[in-house]
């Protein structure tokens, strides 16, 4: 694949680009390079009519680091890098039906995610993303000096654990999700970080994982947390998706958040995500 054959367009929205140009099966060093600057810059990345094989999914995801197998998700069979986020047409739950980044309650959290649609709805089912880029810099200047003196914990407990936040939720998950005895990942990390790739300055805190900013109380953080959380969801700072079987979304973790919505009872989805290993958080 060539560079200069690449298009990034970016979407229009408040994050993200389309990638054309490229057949993700035969993607090359010189490709991938261009798509993780692309990847920095635009924070996720969508591609169209990319029915890839399993095993060139994963040759995709080694391009850009270790794959990471995640210990929650049940995983396509004979495929266990390949987790499946899928929902039945008798099923009313989704997996990832609120904002959040993956793996932030991991010391190391992963880079990112690539989820490939094997089987879409007639409507619906569309994935948001929001810019944590411009959830920083659309903070004023005392806000964003308090923030940047800041740690916040991060937990995967309250969502995995054997003691779930929200046990009718994970009742409804029950066969999608397990392995509640692993879920004993917190981390700290940075509330305001730099972006491995671009170097810019990104707010990561997210709904789904972090519990309270580090020396602080639940009650404490909350206020100020669902400031941060209700800026960067502004219709401004983000981009709906609408999927089709062979649509691929790449985001990376530590510049985006992202919603999948759950409007589309009665059908099944089925999507492919393999996970990327990252490198440590920092400022
Ligand atoms: C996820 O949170 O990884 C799932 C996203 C989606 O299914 O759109």
């Amino acid at each position: 694949m060539l560079k200069n054959s690449i298009d990034v367009c970016p979407s229009g929205g408040g994050v993200g680009a389309f990638i054309e140009g490229i057949d993700l099966a035969e993607l090359d060093e010189s490709g991938a390079g261009t798509l993780r600057s692309a990847l920095g810059e635009h924070g996720v990345l969508f591609f169209r009519d990319q029915n890839i094989a399993p095993e060139a999914h994963i040759a995709m995801a080694e391009r850009f680091g270790g794959v990471n197998v995640n210990r929650f998700f049940g995983h396509v069979e004979g495929q266990p890098q390949i987790a499946e986020v899928r929902k039945e047409p008798d099923q009313k739950a989704n997996i990832g039906g609120g904002w959040h980044t993956d793996h932030s309650y991991d010391q190391v959290p992963a880079m990112g995610s690539i989820l490939l649609a094997r089987e879409t709805p007639p409507a619906g089912g569309d994935t948001l993303f929001a810019n944590m880029y411009a959830a920083f810099d659309s903070l004023s200047d005392g806000l964003k000096a308090t923030l940047e003196g800041l740690n916040a914990v991060h937990s995967s407990r309250h969502v995995f654990g054997a003691k779930p936040k929200n046990p009718d939720q994970r009742e409804a998950l029950k066969g999608r999700i397990g392995n509640a005895e692993a879920a004993q990942q917190d981390a700290i990390h940075p509330v305001v970080i730099k972006h491995p790739i671009s170097g810019r300055k990104a707010l990561y805190v997210n709904p789904g994982f972090t519990l309270h900013f580090e020396g602080w109380t639940e009650a404490e953080s909350k206020p100020l947390l669902d400031y941060l959380y209700q800026n960067a969801a502004r219709p401004e700072h983000t981009y709906r998706f609408q999927w089709a079987n062979g649509s691929i979304a790449f985001w990376d973790n530590r510049a985006t958040w992202h919603y999948a919505v759950n409007d589309y009872h009665g059908h099944r989805r089925l999507m492919h995500r393999i996970t990327v290993e990252g490198v440590p958080v920092g400022r």
